[in-house]
């Protein structure tokens, strides 16, 4: 059974997502439903070299069977092709495709494509439409929606992108069955993460449904676990659709200390998934550390937390990294160093996402020397 969450943000059109077993096979039906898309004749479909194969023949046979002259472009997969370079590429096709404003670009993979995807479709002719056919974990839980799109710059990740809606979202789980399981890890991270920023509701129920989504055999607890984090995601994106308000912080719980290590590892070392909930442990301890300075029953009530949170991560399958045992890369100064090249740092101090309890969060900023004692009892 598909589900259907609409994602209504200000001054946007709504948007559905469409999420479920073989849901790709009405993709070409659903975009031709929409408005915008009524009278269009020409489609681009954007893949990767790992998801083309397995993949670009059903999503181009839905939307030709809709009436779409449908062309495609296949990037090699990896972060590597989030790149100005190969978004030139991609606008120079459009353009020897002879692709109006009217045409539309389908996003088929994971973040990376859509990320890509979305920052041509933005860009080309001053924007162009783009659906969002997530693959990945954590493309349907979370990068799919929320409308930003990025290329990479030797100097950092998504320094150069766009705030750009989708007009609809295509996440069919049949395509999870060929996801590695690394990359499933990273997308539970994220949903763990949403949970944790949430509501009791969202975490209890994933804590009651952990070991059935790690087993990824239980089609209804997958499209519930995406449903929920597609829900949690767009209330926050509506309240805050270009992170000028504050709210969409939350969203980097875990990610200061889970880019930080991803940096020192090496990039593709260890897991986004992995590193992000890393991060949320070490958050949880801080704060713990942080309130037991100053009141010993909220410190207490946050170990709590963190125990919890440490026994769902541990359930989903990510579980704790032996630090010591890594590298002497993951020293607390080089982690320090690297927070600090992060994007995330604002007038010196680093920001951290701190959660004393399920949906209590605060972004608190930390000066090096408190976030060096931390990381040293950390490591
Ligand atoms: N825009 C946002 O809001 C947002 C949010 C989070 C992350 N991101 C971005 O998303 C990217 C990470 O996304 P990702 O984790 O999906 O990485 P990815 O796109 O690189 O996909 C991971 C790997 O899985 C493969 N793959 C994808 N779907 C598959 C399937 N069904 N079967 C087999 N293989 C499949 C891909 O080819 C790739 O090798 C990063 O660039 C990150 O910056 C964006």
């Amino acid at each position: 059974m598909a589900t259907k969450v609409i994602v209504s943000l200000p001054g946007e059109e709504d948007y559905a997502v469409r999420i479920g077993q073989g849901v790709m096979d009405a993709l070409g039906r659903d975009v031709r439903k929409i408005d915008r898309f009524a009278q269009t004749r020409d489609v681009l479909v954007i893949t990767d070299s790992n998801v083309g194969p397995l993949y670009l023949a059903q999503a181009r046979g839905s939307l030709s069977q809709a009436g779409f002259k449908v062309a495609d472009l296949t990037v090699p997969a990896g972060e590597a092709s989030k790149s100005p370079e190969v978004a030139s590429e991609i606008w120079q096709a459009m353009a020897q495709l002879a692709l109006g404003r009217d045409a539309l670009v389908v996003a088929l993979g994971g973040g990376v494509v859509g990320d890509l995807a979305g920052f041509v479709a933005s860009t080309y002719m001053r924007g162009v439409g783009v659906v969002q056919v997530p693959t990945s974990l954590l493309a349907m839980v979370d990068s799919s929606v929320g409308g930003k799109t990025a290329v990479n710059l030797p100097e950092g990740k998504n320094l150069v992108g766009t705030f750009f809606q989708p007009s609809f979202v295509c996440a069919d789980t049949s395509t999870l069955k060929t996801l590695p399981e690394r990359e499933w890890l990273c997308g539970c991270g994220e949903i763990a993460k949403s949970a944790v920023i949430d509501s009791d509701d969202f975490f209890f129920w994933l804590m009651d449904h952990a070991e059935a989504l790690a087993g990824r055999v239980d089609e209804d607890v997958i499209a519930e676990a995406i449903a929920r984090s597609v829900v949690f995601k767009a209330d926050v994106v509506a309240r805050d659709k270009t992170e000028t308000a504050g709210v969409r912080e939350c969203l980097n719980y875990g990610h200061t200390l889970g880019h930080a290590l991803e940096a020192c590892a090496g990039f593709g070392k260890f897991s986004h998934g992995a590193c992000v909930a890393e991060g949320m442990r070490f958050a949880a301890q801080v704060t713990v550390d942080e309130l037991a300075q100053v009141d010993a029953e909220a410190a207490e009530s946050a170990r709590e937390f963190a125990q919890a949170q440490a026994e769902l991560l541990d359930e989903l399958g990510l579980v704790r990294f032996d630090l010591g045992a890594v590298s002497s890369g993951l020293n607390p100064e080089a982690l320090l160093a690297a927070m600090k090249r992060d994007k995330k740092s604002r007038a010196g101090e680093l920001r951290f996402v701190l959660v004393n309890d399920v949906s209590k969060w605060r972004v608190v900023g930390l000066d090096d020397d408190a976030v060096l004692g931390h990381l040293r009892s950390w490591v």
